[in-house]
């Protein structure tokens, strides 16, 4: 099973709490955690696209950086990791970003990948008068499809001459090309999100759920297995996950008790709200799930609470989910987090036998 870390590219990472680790964005923080991922041996790194954040009294998300600048520096100071950006592809013209991730596959040597988002909550986008109406939240994955046929054609031939619905392009020209097949990722959880994953991406990110409940998201991944299974493709899922470990299970169930304690109603309410924002184009998408009320303070992700022990054994659980092809993790802590995940996590795991643990211990 891969493993990578999703960085924290906003402030205080996933927990919307007044009581858990407060910090900015910065490149020398997620240098420091991708650095030591790559030490720990972890497969990939990602970062989100964030343009508008949540409020509240810890002003949630409001502070958030680019993710393509961010992964271009992050290339430059790393040389194993597979690192992802995301693309606000409604906002970025498919021949911007053909060529901004060329641009980061040379600095990078070939280990440059893009998740590729659709944008989901409207203010980010009508702040900037770039919103195309709510019509869109029903033909984001056919915005998408388009979006992707102009970048792939660009990446694969150097030209572009596709006319489509949403972009006709005009004897388009992107060279260099890429030094090797760029691989994308998609995060749909909708019926048409997964069938563009299954066509187009290599890997789906889902969402864990629950607490202490490692394989909760397997019938999430038995869909995108279905979704392959009719386009003719293999495509794996990688789930995400948030990781508050410690030297017991009560210590580390102590801290996220705590965290809940302080939740932000103020940035939650404000998530629900946009979360459910989308009336028109029927009910096949989890994010309006977002509600769960054992988790809204972690962003509703499936959160894994214990002992170093406890947690390398549910990581164990989660390889052995049909279509699992990976773990994509958040630390309540991220520095100190990933030292744990190194040093005491991952060498117990039986699904990262393959890694030498040597520099980690
Ligand atoms: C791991 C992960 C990363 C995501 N990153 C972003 C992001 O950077 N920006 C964004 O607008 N949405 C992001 N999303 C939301 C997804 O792109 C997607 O819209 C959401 O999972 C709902 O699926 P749907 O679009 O099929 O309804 C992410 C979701 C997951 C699980």
């Amino acid at each position: 099973m891969d493993v990578g870390v999703f960085i924290p590219i906003g402030n205080n990472g996933w927990l919307i709490s007044k009581t858990s680790p407060q910090y900015k964005p910065s490149f020398d923080l997620n240098k420091e955690i991708v650095v030591k991922a790559e030490e720990y041996g972890m497969d990939f790194a990602l970062s989100m696209i964030k343009l508008r954040g949540f409020g509240g009294e810890t002003e949630f998300w409001d502070y958030n950086l680019e993710s393509f600048t961010l992964m271009a520096g992050l290339a430059a100071v790393t040389s194993k990791i597979q690192l992802y950006a995301t693309a606000a592809t409604l906002v970025l013209p498919p021949a911007i970003m053909a060529r901004m991730a060329t641009t980061i596959d040379s600095i990078s040597n070939g280990r440059f990948g893009v998740n590729l988002v659709t944008g989901w909550q409207r203010p980010e986008y009508s702040q900037m008068g770039m919103w195309p109406g709510d019509e869109y939240f029903a033909s984001r994955y056919d915005y998408l499809d388009e979006y992707i046929k102009v970048v792939k054609e660009l990446w694969a031939t150097g030209k572009s001459d596709f006319k489509g619905e949403f972009f006709q392009m005009d004897d388009c020209r992107m060279l260099p090309k890429p030094s090797r097949e760029i691989p994308i990722i998609c995060a749909g959880q909708s019926a048409s999100g997964m069938a563009f994953t299954a066509k187009h991406g290599n890997y789906n990110f889902c969402f864990g759920k629950g607490v202490n409940t490692p394989t909760a998201f397997a019938p999430t991944a038995a869909r995108l297995q279905e979704a392959a299974e009719k386009a003719e493709r293999e495509v794996d899922s990688a789930v995400l996950m948030m990781v508050i470990a410690d030297e017991t299970d009560e210590k580390a169930m102590a801290k996220w008790e705590l965290y809940k304690e302080g939740q932000d109603f103020g940035a939650t309410d404000w998530m629900t709200q946009q979360g459910a924002a989308d009336k028109k184009s029927g009910k096949d998408t989890n994010v309006r799930d977002m509600t769960d009320p054992t988790s809204v303070v972690n962003f509703n992700m499936g959160t894994l609470v214990g002992s170093y022990e406890k947690v390398a054994a549910m990581l164990d659980e989660i390889a052995t989910v049909p279509g699992c092809g990976g773990v994509l993790l958040t630390f309540d802590d991220f520095i100190q987090g990933m030292d744990d995940y190194g040093k005491k996590i991952q060498p117990l795991m039986k699904s990262r036998q393959h890694i030498n643990h040597s520099a980690a211990v």
